[in-house]
């Protein structure tokens, strides 16, 4: 039997830009028809449908939900912040906080408005007052409602999508750029942190909780050489702790938030940076399960990516994790393997304190369209229905006890 501490964060995750529809003032919205991907069009109509999937979330007796809001929303042009949306996103909160749910608040989840991507995003020098313009708004209206904050959804992610590979907008392949972006993304977050715990000190609220959502693969190597030491090295060392590191040692995160997902498989040809960095050993390892992704399910590298986190001595709560199938079995299987990892690591020391499954429902997957279903709760495109899975029912009951058992 594995029980988790009383006060444990059960949750699931979602971002706005994947479920809300018609998010016309996004950079995404203008790179879906350049580029001709599938539109996210009305995705699951979360932005009408909220009270359903956060009624059914209560069902799931989810004690935690993580969110994101809409920048471009909030702000479709460049010096205008909508009442309307304020007030929309507010209604958001105040029904998730009304259930007994606790809202965690991502500020940039991928997305940009387009006026910002259009004054050079994440490049421009002034790139970080910018968003800490959007981030003071929401912060002064929100924060009552609000103590988990994060600032930015996988930053490295989106580096390497957007600026480095150039398959999600601006569609940038530059190393020079993507380091000036990261750069911009690392003050952007030290402002907010120190903005948001002035403001709620100044407003006796109580503290904050400020983080950022950092993707973490499991790194391995198919084939010992020096060649593939170094790329494990070099990935391990940049994609997962580079920010962390930096972040805490500047003292600006008040907890770990992960998203861990999968493994990757190392074998390179050359040294170049490609290589180094993204090339991938796709042959003589398929015996684990993949994802309808082609993602390897590997929740045994969670335990190990969560011992290597006690360094910081910090808090850890898992941000996403999840997989895309159209076998709910396997789902289930999904949940429960990373539950024991988890649950394994916290004997070991790790302080854990929460676990969001992404995610609540089925959603627009950015570039791969709405063929990957990762939800607890299944989206019927044609009419926008919702259907709890048979997964989400067994993890509710988890989320109910906090016991997960063997048999189950
Ligand atoms: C992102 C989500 C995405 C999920 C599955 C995470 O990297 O935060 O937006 O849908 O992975 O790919």
């Amino acid at each position: 039997m594995f029980k988790f501490p009383p006060h444990f964060l059960w949750g699931a995750s979602i971002s706005s830009y994947q479920t809300e529809g018609d998010n016309l003032y996004s950079d995404w919205w203008e790179w879906e028809k350049k580029k001709d991907l599938i539109s996210s069009g009305r995705a699951t109509e979360h932005y009408r449908l909220y009270k359903k999937d956060f009624y059914l979330a209560k069902e799931l007796n989810l004690s935690a939900l993580r969110l994101s809001i809409e920048w471009s929303r909030i702000q479709p042009k460049k010096n205008f912040f909508s009442k309307e949306e304020i007030k929309h996103y507010l209604e958001v909160i105040k029904t998730l906080r009304s259930l007994g749910i606790i809202p965690v608040v991502t500020l940039h989840h991928f997305t940009n408005p387009i006026w910002f991507a259009k004054e050079g995003g994440w490049l421009n020098p002034k790139t970080a007052d910018y968003f800490l313009l959007y981030a003071q708004k929401i912060v002064e209206e929100f924060s009552r409602f609000i103590e988990y904050w994060i600032t930015i959804n996988e930053p490295l992610v989106y580096l390497t999508y957007g600026y480095l590979l150039g398959v999600w907008p601006p569609g940038e392949k530059s190393f020079f750029k993507a380091k000036k972006v990261l750069n911009n993304l690392i003050k952007a977050h030290l402002k907010i942190y120190d903005f948001v715990h002035r403001f709620y000190k100044k407003n006796h609220l109580p503290e904050p909780k400020i983080s950022i959502a950092q993707n973490m693969l499991k790194f391995f190597i198919c084939k010992d050489n020096f060649k593939n030491r170094l790329a494990y090295y070099l990935r391990d060392k940049f994609f997962n702790f580079y920010l962390l590191d930096k972040l805490t040692s500047l003292g600006v995160l008040d907890f770990i938030g992960i998203n861990y997902y999968t493994r990757q498989l190392i074998d390179i040809e050359g040294f170049s940076l490609k290589d180094l960095f993204f090339s991938t050993c796709n042959k003589g390892h398929d015996s684990l399960i993949k994802s309808s992704l082609g993602w390897e399910i590997y929740p045994e590298g969670l335990y190990d990516l969560l011992l290597k986190l006690k360094r910081y001595n910090l808090s850890i709560i898992i941000l996403e994790n999840g997989i895309a199938t159209s076998n709910d079995n396997l789902r289930w299987e999904y949940i429960k393997e990373h539950l024991k990892s988890i649950y394994l690591a916290m004997e070991k020391g790790a302080k854990v304190e929460g676990y969001f499954y992404w995610s609540l429902i089925d959603n627009f997957e950015w570039d791969k369209g709405f063929e990957p279903r990762f939800g607890l709760i299944e989206v019927n495109y044609s009419d926008f229905s919702r259907k709890i899975r048979d997964s989400a029912l067994n993890f509710s009951q988890i989320c109910k006890t906090g016991v997960l058992n063997e048999e189950q």
